[in-house]
């Protein structure tokens, strides 16, 4: 895609109105229209082990000479200075955005010829009754709305997607992590934890036809844990994997937080040491970079849960706690402290115990709660010998010791850290860590595991009050080609062909009656560079037309050097 200069401080705002725009015209379209504890063992199928706008309405009255038949090109100059300028300052939607009529009563409703079930159409039926609308229209008015806490992508909300999943994808391919991806839709089995997690009360969890309880994922960890036991064994350690799901959670919608977001998964999984942990640090500091994030921008917290196993093992807590314990510290944050004291003392905590906990929690330093942890604390080794690792990657300035830091999940083990906004005004940007018993709580073999989970959210918002955001307003084609009235179609047909030959994108006007005022202001608005103008007297020559919008100049290129001129067009 080509990215125009960055001149996109109101890029977010300006695609929010559009997108409003959009929707209340569609809107009033439709109106006018129809008036770690215990865990269920998962075993690996048997089939996996032994595998180990409508045209402009005045055309036909209005047409200038410059958009019938043949009409020669030194009018559109004249056009196109006028139109070009009209087109910047026109923000709404544009004819050809309009949203199309929607249809209504139709769809989905046809039985097939193949159907040999005679109930079938009565039952696919039952319940799909339109509610009776409050209007005398035998139709009820659609919600054009998605569902609460879920987003529409329009086009340049796609763009800006795949600009983003497109550094996540080179930042992981540049660290040797290959892709993967699972079902959206897993065995609720695969989340009910019962160690009081969030995640596992905001599920969109349902029994399906054949009575199985599913949910959507809430994330991508369990999913793919799962993966790796259902090769019993059989996958190359380590494996270094990515993903970028869509992940559902039944949220209270915050800033940054929404009911389905994308994800950017890393994971380690086969390395026990903290060189994992490094790379991933790494990676996501990569990831910073380059999107044009500092060190000043962003930070990342890391802190080990090995720290609150060695407290607990020193007072004599047994280890089966451990994971409910961490889940409930984590809420220290929201939730006032007698609150989760009472709750940890439910769970069987003595009083000296808790307090024990929130002090070293409290501790600003690593020298501090290596002070009150026994002697030889591995968790404080552990933590050193990361930091001389983030030193050697160079990414040590983003690297903050933060021994609150717990994370929500119930099956981190040991580092745990989380990005965050320098500023203190956005919620975490990514968390995550290691999970060295995930699988084994599944019923697998023991296997070392570390990772991350990365919103696309979070950091859409940072990057926007960052002004850092690239322009998605051009729809990511270089060339408009039209042809100057009906007769001239199939001769624009060809010289699209010839540039999209050379991997130039075309957009071909499909509407020969279109008026060049109307191209014209379609180029522009689109972003494209050039437009090429197949008109009856320069194709007779042997030519067309070209436009370069950016500097607004014409020339005539010769048909038969069109794709040399296409192909090194841009290197000007
Ligand atoms: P998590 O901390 O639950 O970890 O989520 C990781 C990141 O996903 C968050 O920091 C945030 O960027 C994004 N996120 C989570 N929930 C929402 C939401 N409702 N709306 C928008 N963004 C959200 C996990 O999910 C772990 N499975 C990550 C992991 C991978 N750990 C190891 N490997």
């Amino acid at each position: 895609m080509r990215i125009p200069p960055p001149s996109a401080m109101f890029l977010a705002s300006a695609t929010t109105i559009l997108l409003h725009r959009r929707i209340v015209v569609v809107v009033s379209a439709f109106r006018h229209h129809v008036s770690p504890p215990l865990q269920p063992v998962l075993r690996p199928t048997s089939s996996s082990l032994r595998r180990s706008s409508s045209s402009s309405s005045s055309s036909s009255a209005s047409a200038s000479s410059a958009g019938r038949s043949g009409g020669r090109t030194s009018d559109i100059a004249v056009l196109f200075a006028a139109e070009v300028t009209a087109a910047a300052g026109d923000g709404g939607a544009s004819a050809a955005t309009k949203p199309t009529k929607p249809t209504t009563g139709g769809g989905g409703g046809r039985s097939s010829a193949a159907v040999s079930d005679g109930d079938l159409l009565a039952k696919t039926t039952v319940g799909n009754k339109p509610p009776a609308s409050s209007s005398s229209s035998s139709s009820p008015v659609l919600d054009a709305n998605p569902p609460k806490g879920t987003r529409d992508f329009y086009p340049p909300d796609m763009r800006l997607r795949s600009w983003l999943f497109g550094i996540w994808r080179d930042v992981a391919s540049l660290y040797g992590f290959a892709e993967y991806d699972a079902p959206v839709l897993e065995s609720e089995s695969l989340y009910t934890r019962k160690a009081g997690e969030e995640v596992t009360s905001q599920l969109y969890n349902f029994v399906d036809k054949g009575g199985r309880g599913v949910a959507l994922r809430p994330e991508m960890t369990p999913s793919l844990a799962r993966m790796v036991m259902a090769k019993g064994g059989g996958l190359p350690m380590p494996l270094k994997w990515y993903s970028i799901p869509q992940c559902w959670r039944y949220e209270r919608m915050t800033r940054g937080r929404r009911r389905e977001h994308y994800q950017w998964n890393m994971d380690v999984w086969g390395v026990g040491g903290i060189e994992a942990e490094a790379e991933l640090l790494s990676a996501m500091v990569t990831f910073f970079r380059n999107v044009g994030l500092g060190s000043d921008d962003v930070g990342i917290k890391i802190n080990s849960r090995g720290v609150i196993a060695e407290v607990l093992s020193g007072l004599g807590v047994p280890e089966g706690k451990f994971a409910a314990t961490c889940v409930l510290v984590d809420k220290l944050e929201k939730v006032p402290l007698d609150a989760i004291q009472n709750e940890l003392a439910e769970l069987g905590l003595e009083r000296s115990t808790i307090e024990s906990l929130t002090s070293v929690m409290s501790n600003a330093t690593i020298e501090s709660v290596s002070a009150v942890l026994p002697p030889g604390s591995v968790a404080m080794k552990q933590l050193s010998d990361l930091l001389d690792l983030c030193d050697a990657y160079g990414i040590r300035d983003w690297i903050v010791f933060d021994a609150s830091v717990v994370r929500g999940l119930a099956y981190y083990t040991g580092i745990v850290f989380e990005a965050f906004d320098r500023r203190g005004i956005l919620r975490a940007i990514a968390g995550g860590g290691r999970y060295d018993r995930l699988l084994e709580t599944f019923g697998g073999d023991p296997t070392p595991a570390a990772g991350f989970g990365f919103g696309d959210a979070v950091i859409i918002e940072l990057l926007r009050d960052r002004n850092v955001l690239p322009s998605f307003d051009g729809s990511g084609f270089d060339f408009v080609v039209f042809a100057m009235g009906t007769d001239m179609y199939k001769a624009a047909v060809g010289v699209a062909s010839t540039i999209r030959a050379e991997g130039r994108s075309v957009d071909l006007i499909l509407e020969p009656e279109r008026k060049a005022k109307w191209v014209f202001k379609h180029a522009s608005r689109n972003e494209a560079r050039y437009c090429v103008i197949v008109a009856g007297d320069e194709y007779e020559n042997g030519e067309v037309v070209v436009k370069d919008l950016s500097v607004g100049e014409q020339r005539t290129v010769r048909m038969d050097a069109l794709g040399d001129w296409a192909k090194e067009a841009f290197k000007s």
